[in-house]
């Protein structure tokens, strides 16, 4: 079994690291894919006008920006690195959203809200980031509203057995490379495929957003499998 370092410090630090590039790498490495994948969440979120959103490990705010092109919300980004939040601030100001859009540096497991504060939350490639999955859950039932929504966006493994051997020398070896070689850092696209490896499969995230008091409103794989989406809703206790 892998084991990686995914403490608070430890993942801020490597995508800091990689911040000034990671928009372009992510456009190369999905083939420009990645849009049209952040975009099927946000459709399948539903988000309404005025309603406040949290976007988890907002990164460069690619998601949020994307929300606030199609709705008038209010989005929170909450973000571990400093650098990804400092490019998120850039693109937010340069798109006209600063009024709407606001950035918070902080954890995903130590969220600075109180009780019932959002509407939806939502969370594209983050959650395999997080040391204790559970927890977070967890954080996100404790600050929404009653039958609020969430969508998780994450990377998984195909489970077709070619696809899944294709995709994954793709994730060993290419990937790594390219990462590498655009951005200078081999080491943050080795984690990827690691994180990515030994991240829980679809139905184990399942079993465990019921324990943590969600019902699961569409699951849907993306991209043959190499993703999958989570449509979640918080059940009243
Ligand atoms: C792969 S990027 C995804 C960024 C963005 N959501 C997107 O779709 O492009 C993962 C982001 O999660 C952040 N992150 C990882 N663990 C976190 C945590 N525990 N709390 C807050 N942010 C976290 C990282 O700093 C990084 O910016």
């Amino acid at each position: 079994m892998i084991m990686i370092d995914k403490k608070p410090k430890t993942i801020g630090v490597m995508f800091d690291r990689i911040a000034p590039t990671y928009d372009k790498v992510n456009t190369i490495l999905s083939f420009g894919t990645d849009r049209l994948w952040r975009k099927t969440a946000i459709r399948h979120l539903g988000i309404k006008k005025d309603q406040k959103v949290l976007d988890v490990a907002t990164g460069t705010g690619e998601l949020a920006s994307l929300v606030l092109s199609k709705v008038q919300c209010t989005i929170t980004g909450v973000d571990l690195s400093r650098e990804m939040l400092a490019i998120a601030e850039v693109k937010a100001k340069n798109r006209g959203f600063s009024d709407r859009l606001f950035f918070i540096n902080g954890d995903a497991l130590k969220l600075p809200f109180t009780e019932h504060t959002f509407d939806n939350a939502m969370v594209a490639f983050g959650l395999r980031n997080m040391m204790h999955i559970g927890d977070f859950l967890d954080e996100i039932y404790r600050v929404l509203i009653e039958n609020g929504k969430m969508a998780i966006l994450e990377f998984s493994l195909p489970a077709n057995p070619l696809m899944r051997r294709i995709y994954l020398f793709y994730l060993k070896t290419l990937l790594p490379y390219i990462g590498g070689r655009v951005s200078g850092n081999s080491g943050a696209y080795r984690y990827l495929y690691e994180s990515v490896f030994s991240f829980p499969p679809p139905g184990k995230l399942l079993a465990l957003m019921h324990t943590h008091g969600f019902e699961i409103t569409a699951m849907k794989p993306i991209f043959l499998g190499i993703a999958h989406l989570f449509i979640l809703r918080k059940k009243a206790l």
